[in-house]
């Protein structure tokens, strides 16, 4: 019989949970990010981002008012939810991480213990479905002082599903440009941990307008967020970071926010800054992203996909992901609702079909074989 060539692993590296240990920190807490019930809602609430401060206010004051944030379903916390969306989906293997905002808001002293217990409970997520095929990304307790963060980091090297860490723009406290945070940094590199940067803070609520609330959560997830990746990976740029730290690897959320369209931008402004005329120049952006970053594929559209893959340097550097459990179909969609196929996966499946050519090698190392390569899947 002839021999079968294996069939291409779909692979989704973003992909969220919280575990029970982080939804009790979020329901103990009045302060966002927090859970809260409301009594006109079967599901919890979860209340991240501060663009959603203004209709918590409202909420809390008039029954009658919206919900804020977004219902707290199974898809967040229960693994057979997981599987089940992995199952209706066709995704074979994913790799887990926690969801924003991680520990930052964590106090300096329980950080640490935080840490273990979220990342161990990834680690038991892993190991608990025979068959079942999961790794993760780990949390940093950043909120810590140093010693504390490399023991977390030589703890995950000893976790065998550990992928990586994903981690937030604020580093420290002073954005991923502090030279504290190199440190950290370079711990990560030697430990071959790449980072999955993810973001949560967006841009000040001011910048959204006076009628804000009327957009629901458009501007900051679909602007706010990518802005915000976009200026932290600029600012590790420019302050040299990648050159510190040149066994670093990241990987961007949302293919790099808004960086594949403007790292010309970039490039340009650099070069024509009298303040930097006088700097020693390393790396160009271009050649910084094609050495040291790969991208998610969570774009929704070919065009932009396109963008992504040109700006990596190709094909090989951009990883499927799914961003479950947000965006789930929304009331009124045809289907099975949350239980069916999602209309945010078939967007992101459906722009590396038509970028890459549906069946394609390229559109197979795009939906795993990179996920599989570049984080190691099938070593423990
Ligand atoms: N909204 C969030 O808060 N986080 C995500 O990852 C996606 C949407
Ligand atoms: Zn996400």
């Amino acid at each position: 019989m002839a021999h079968q060539k294996p069939k291409p692993q779909v692979v989704d590296i973003h992909t969220h949970m919280y575990p029970p240990a982080y939804i009790s920190i979020l329901s103990s807490r009045d302060t966002i990010p927090l859970i809260r019930r409301f009594p006109s809602s079967p599901d919890p609430r979860l209340i991240l981002l501060e663009a959603e401060l203004p209709a918590l206010e409202a909420a809390l004051h008039d029954p009658t008012a919206p919900l804020p944030g977004r219902p707290l379903t199974k898809h967040f916390s229960h693994l057979s939810q997981k599987l089940h969306f992995m199952a209706t989906q066709k995704i074979d293997i994913s790799v887990l991480s926690l969801a924003n905002p991680w520990l930052d808001f964590v106090s300096p002293l329980e950080a640490g213990q935080a840490a273990d217990q979220v990342n161990g409970s990834f680690e038991l997520m892993c190991t608990a479905r025979k068959g079942s095929r999961f790794f993760f990304f780990g949390t940093l307790p950043l909120s810590a002082p140093l010693p504390t963060i490399l023991a977390s980091i030589d703890n995950l090297k000893r976790l065998p599903h550990c992928r990586g860490i994903i981690m937030g723009t604020t580093g420290l406290g002073a954005g991923l440009d502090d030279p504290s945070l190199l440190p950290i940094l370079k711990a990560l590199a030697t430990a071959h941990l790449p980072i999955f940067l993810h973001p949560h803070y967006g841009l000040p609520n001011s910048v959204y307008g006076p009628r804000a609330s009327e957009y629901g959560h458009v501007l900051p997830l679909a602007l706010g967020f990518p802005m915000e990746t976009t200026i932290a990976v600029a600012r590790m740029y420019l302050a040299g970071v990648f050159d510190a730290v040149p066994a670093l690897r990241m990987i961007l959320a949302h293919s790099g926010g808004t960086l594949p369209f403007l790292a010309g931008r970039i490039e340009s402004c650099v070069l024509h800054d009298g303040k930097l005329a006088t700097v020693k120049r390393g790396r160009t952006v271009w050649e910084v992203l094609r050495e040291q970053v790969y991208l998610d594929a969570v774009v929704y559209s070919e065009v932009g996909l396109r963008a992504a893959v040109e700006a990596s340097g190709g094909a090989e550097r951009l990883m499927f992901g799914t961003d479950h459990p947000f965006f789930p179909p929304v009331g009124g969609e045809a289907g099975d609702g949350e239980e069916g196929k999602w209309e945010s996966v078939r967007l992101n499946v459906e722009a590396v079909d038509k970028a890459l050519g549906e069946g394609s090698e390229e559109a197979g190392m795009v939906m795993g074989g990179n996920a599989v390569k570049v984080l190691r899947l099938y070593e423990e």
